[in-house]
């Protein structure tokens, strides 16, 4: 088992050839490639020398983001890697081209809730220039204010809230704590623009329960597509920094995180009040009382509005289905379970007792390094 994959020294150019090698072997083994394995390799090893970037064809690219997925240790939805819809702009620099190809996909994933797997895949990072980034976690998220030591909204938000305030956005003259962000994009050779966030095209799912009918007062809602942008695509040796993904939501993530959290929306409290809980002992359990109404929520919201969002025990069901196939194809599956085990009733879920390896395969998603 290897830990932390994330942080290593710049490639040498022999691993670098390694690396194309690798890829383009997998792409042959698995039917995906466009042209004589050792005529791609060469191709692609001397585009690299010479400081080229990206030679893969469009169906090796597609192929190798599908893998990028299938291989993401801490992802439980993989059963569905092979739909990933893959979009090739790897023609668009600016930070204009990229707007539109970004609203583009919000459009093509969300499909009034009816969602699918979407992946836009932008310039390549070449070195000695910053672009194209998206500095946005995700395409869609909420503003967090900070305010004489509270937080208004997302706190983890606060530090992208500052710096679309300081390129000159106007936050909403009435702040609340779901107020949608603007996009910063970065192009090639660009400073960084403040885009409005297309608002039609961000669908949102207001909370309400199925029998606790004081839920819907707490004006609490949620988006229904997370779209992934801070993380670094990386194929045959070149990475790409904006290329941003999206599945459908788990529910635990919102009900159990991003609501939850103590530095996040920290709602526990509040609903396990409404609840008539006492909240002074732990043991009267009023914080897993809430955790399960604030789920319920979510899932039976998403239900209602018509959004595809998986529970976590059918999530737990298809990661097993999913390594059940991986086993049956002869490849292994890199998986971290602190990741995979939900954050709601883990023990109570299939993958609890699950042995999993962490492993380094290749084509790969990265963290991009924290912003602060
Ligand atoms: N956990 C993140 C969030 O709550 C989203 C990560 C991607 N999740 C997904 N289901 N594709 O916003």
């Amino acid at each position: 088992m290897t830990s932390c994959p994330f942080h290593q020294a710049p490639a040498t150019a022999s691993a670098v050839s390694e690396e194309i090698n690798d890829f383009f072997h997998l792409a042959a083994a698995e039917g995906s490639l466009s042209g004589p394995l050792p005529q791609r390799v060469a191709e692609a090893v001397a585009a690299a020398a010479a400081g080229r970037a990206g030679s893969l064809s469009e169906e090796e690219l597609a192929f190798a983001a599908r893998v990028a997925w299938r291989n993401e240790a801490r992802c439980i939805g993989r059963l569905y890697w092979r739909s990933l819809r893959v979009r090739d702009c790897r023609a668009v620099t600016n930070s204009a081209g990229m707007y539109l190809a970004l609203c583009e996909h919000l459009e093509q994933a969300t499909r009034e809730g009816n969602i699918r797997p979407v992946m836009t895949i932008f310039a390549p990072t070449e070195s000695g220039h910053a672009g194209p980034l998206i500095r946005n976690r995700q395409l869609a998220g909420y503003a967090g204010y900070r305010e004489r030591g509270s937080v208004l909204g997302d706190p983890l938000n606060c530090a992208l809230t500052e710096e679309a305030l300081a390129l000159g956005w106007e936050p909403p003259s009435v702040r609340t704590a779901f107020d949608l962000l603007p996009w910063i994009l970065v192009g090639r050779d660009e400073r960084p623009a403040l885009y409005p966030v297309p608002r039609n095209l961000v669908k949102e799912v207001p909370l309400w329960h199925p029998t606790l009918s004081w839920f819907r007062e707490l004006g609490l809602k949620w988006y229904a597509v997370p779209v992934v942008c801070d993380m670094v695509f990386r194929v045959a040796g070149t990475e790409y920094a904006a290329a941003p993904f999206s599945g459908w939501y788990m529910g635990t993530e919102i009900g159990s995180r991003n609501l939850a959290d103590e530095d996040r929306y920290n709602l526990l409290p509040i609903v396990a009040e409404k609840m008539g809980l006492r909240i002074d002992t732990p043991s009267s359990l009023w914080k897993e009382r809430a955790l399960v109404e604030l789920n319920a929520a979510v899932l039976h919201s998403f239900a209602e509005a018509g959004c595809r969002i998986v529970d976590h025990h059918t999530a737990s069901e298809e990661f097993g289905r999913f390594c059940a196939q991986e086993k049956a194809a002869g490849r292994e599956v890199s998986a971290a379970w602190d990741w995979i085990v939900p954050p709601l009733a883990g023990s109570a879920t299939p993958v609890f007792n699950q042995k999993m390896c962490n492993l380094r395969l290749r084509p790969e998603f990265k963290r991009v390094a924290e912003s602060g």
